[in-house]
């Protein structure tokens, strides 16, 4: 099996270029069932996830060409078949997100239910009830949904209970396609729906207010194929400058490729905490001088922090110079990296959805295990300033969302790499 190790103590230097954001480009190729012909995706990242809805799209008949590493044409005229296997959404919820533009274009998608994922039950129950609002007849059975809108969508007003992502982009995909107006109320307005909503107006949507909490969307007869550009990753960003926050002291690294306004909240708190974090053309440079500050921060939807970035931030708060307490209010089951990094010797009390972190002077290398994608490049990230080697496990999480890790990693003058072991678990 792969492990990351890691040798703590070296400084990092220099500049790094985010990818193609994950939860972007996978939105937007599972927008293309919507436009029969050929959509180019540029700034794709080559991550697992990707080649997941690649699978997809693939099952359903749509043909994929890698035209090179980080752009993709795909083409959905020959789609014909509607639906997304149980194999396929068991390793990626956001399989889920066809759900909107099959119901669109073809009026039924057939999904395999998502079940619990590791950062809780994940339900879809807002996604459901918002196309219902549009006409969607739903039926379960064997596990899968049947959603059937043989009939036609029909524009309405949606009010969702909370901004969900995925359910603002179902639902956005649908009612492109939908008779009349649909308004979507209290919508979520991460800047990767900003980034579909553009794709989709190119192709001839009429939406407006994309990224505000009111969404309106016209219906269309039909959407065209186009060449879209995917927005870059803000939570691979965001994971860099935790990167150089802890290990560019004396120095600075560069973090582009990426819109520093993305990220508003987590650099307001990293600034708070005493990291220096410049605006450039194209990223943010990234410095400390000063001993971190302990801060206090609660995961929200866009604009707030991001529950993406949670595990990230602990780790800087694990060194500071104080108490920190982090408060997770989107995923249920989001703390298990902190038992991780406990045994990296931070000293962590996690009270229901709060994480009550005592600052400590050092962390020491261990062999941990990635509990999710985020939380495994946290503690590679953690690794870089702990003492000794730290060896990160079960780093198919990381190799979901992040391109390339360890390489950009190493450019920055950090020493990881990528290391096959013998699987302890083999006899
Ligand atoms: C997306 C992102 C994920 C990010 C999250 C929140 C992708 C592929 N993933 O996930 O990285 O952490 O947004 O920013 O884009 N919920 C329900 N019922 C629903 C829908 C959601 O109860 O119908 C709950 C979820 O269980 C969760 C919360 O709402 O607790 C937020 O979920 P949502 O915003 O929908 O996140 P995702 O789209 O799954």
């Amino acid at each position: 099996m792969d492990i990351i190790r890691v040798e703590g103590g070296h400084r990092l230097s220099g500049g790094v270029r985010v990818s193609g954001a994950k939860n972007s480009a996978l939105k937007l190729m599972a927008a293309t069932l919507l436009a029969p012909g050929r959509t180019t995706l540029e700034n794709v990242p080559n991550i697992s996830d990707v080649h997941v809805m690649g699978k997809v799209l693939k099952r359903m008949g749509a043909t994929i060409e890698v035209v090179d590493e980080h752009r993709l044409a795909i083409d959905t005229s020959a789609v014909d078949s509607w639906e997304a296997p149980y194999e396929l959404v068991a390793k990626m919820r956001a399989s889920t997100a066809v759900m909107g533009p099959l119901l669109g274009r073809f009026g039924r998608a057939k999904i395999a239910m998502p079940g619990g994922c590791n950062l809780g039950a994940r339900k879809i129950d807002m996604h459901i009830l918002g196309l219902e609002a549009l006409g969607v007849k739903f039926d379960t059975d064997h596990g899968y949904i049947h959603a059937d809108a043989s009939e036609g969508l029909t524009g309405t007003t949606v009010t969702l209970e909370f901004a969900s992502v995925g359910a603002t982009e179902n639902l956005i995909m649908a009612a492109v396609r939908a008779k009349g107006t649909t308004v979507i109320d209290n919508a979520a307005r991460e800047p990767e729906i900003v980034d579909l909503a553009c794709m989709l107006n190119e192709m001839g949507a009429k939406i407006v207010g994309a990224g505000s909490p009111v969404v309106q969307i016209e219906g269309v007869e039909e959407l065209h194929p186009v060449t879209h550009r995917v927005i870059g990753d803000r939570i691979e960003a965001g994971t860099f400058i935790v990167a150089g926050a802890l290990m560019a002291e004396d120095g600075d690294i560069e973090v582009t490729g990426f819109n520093a306004a993305h990220l508003g909240m987590v650099i307001k708190k990293f600034e708070l905490m005493g990291v220096q974090i410049d605006r450039i053309e194209g990223g943010v440079r990234v410095h400390r001088a000063d001993v971190l500050q302990p801060v206090d921060i609660q995961t929200l939807p866009f604009p707030g922090f991001p529950t993406d970035m949670q595990a990230q931030a602990m780790v800087l708060s694990a060194l500071a110079d104080g108490s920190s307490v982090i408060t997770e209010n989107i995923f249920e089951n989001r703390f298990m990296f902190a038992s991780e990094l406990v045994r990296m010797g931070a000293s962590i009390r996690i009270e229901s959805h709060h994480a009550i972190i005592h600052g400590v002077q050092g962390l020491s290398g261990a062999q941990v295990v990635s509990p999710d994608l985020r939380g495994g490049a946290a503690l590679v990230v953690a690794g870089l300033i702990a003492d000794g080697y730290t060896e990160v496990s079960a780093i198919h999480h990381i190799d979901r969302g992040y391109e390339h890790f360890v390489e950009k990693l190493v450019s920055l003058g950090a020493h990881v790499a990528r290391v096959n072991v013998p699987d302890p678990s083999d006899d």
